[in-house]
């Protein structure tokens, strides 16, 4: 499974690319408010340390403006991923996008059905957030295995990329699943490296080698 951190923050980013933990980043407006700065200038400075898909979305909500904006920023980078909204005019951009060969990242999808309607339009990425159906109660997993059954079924090409993403369970359940790319928050990629019985042991490895030492001396 690919992963990709969900921040507008550079400082983040870079930290996780050059450690090798990242293989791309997801943006939305409200990631880029939270930054307090220009949209197009934070993308040109993550498409310069970043080799892999760098998701930037779409403000518009009418097809034509939405391909406006999507050549724009695919004219920036070629890692470029284009945000859409799973709307109907969200739908009609992800075809002509598709059709230019920009690439898209169909976005605030909530339902299996939403996301067989996005692969027939030819998405590259399917963001299904699993976090917010959390929220209302749902069990928002649940239509990652129902979007990996309709996508095999029908031979779909379009990757699961699994958004809102909160805990480590989140993670380990798509990793299981089979997502294609699970985007997630800096501080649950954090949690993944960490666990407690790790830094317990290095520590005692490390004592009881310095006792050896010391008796050896
Ligand atoms: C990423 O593509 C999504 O915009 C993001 O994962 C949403 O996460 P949230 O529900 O925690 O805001």
């Amino acid at each position: 499974m690919e992963i990709f951190v969900d921040t507008a923050n550079v400082d983040e980013i870079k930290e996780l690319w050059d450690a090798n933990l990242i293989d791309g980043v997801t943006t939305n407006p409200s990631l880029v408010a939270k930054e307090g700065r220009d949209y197009n200038e934070l993308l040109k400075e993550i498409c310069a340390i970043v080799d892999g898909p760098i998701s930037a979305e779409v403000i518009a909500t009418t097809t034509n403006e939405m391909l406006s904006e999507a050549r724009a920023y695919a004219k920036i980078h070629k890692n470029i991923v284009v945000k859409i909204p799973l709307i109907l005019d969200g739908l009609k951009a992800v075809k002509v996008l598709t059709s230019e060969g920009i690439k898209t990242n169909v976005t605030l999808c909530f339902s299996p059905l939403q996301a067989l309607l996005a692969a027939k339009a030819g998405a590259t990425y399917i963001s299904p957030f699993v976090g917010r159906l959390d929220d209302i109660g749902h069990t928002g997993m649940d239509i990652i295995d129902q979007i990996r059954a309709i996508y095999h079924n029908y031979d779909f090409e379009t990757k699961i990329l699994v958004a809102s993403v909160r805990t480590p369970n989140h993670i380990l359940s798509s990793a299981l699943i089979g997502a294609d790319v699970a985007t997630i928050p800096y501080k649950a990629i954090k949690q993944m490296l960490t666990h407690p019985l790790t830094d317990k042991g290095l520590d005692i490895f490390l004592k009881d080698y310095k006792k050896l030492q010391d008796k050896l001396k």
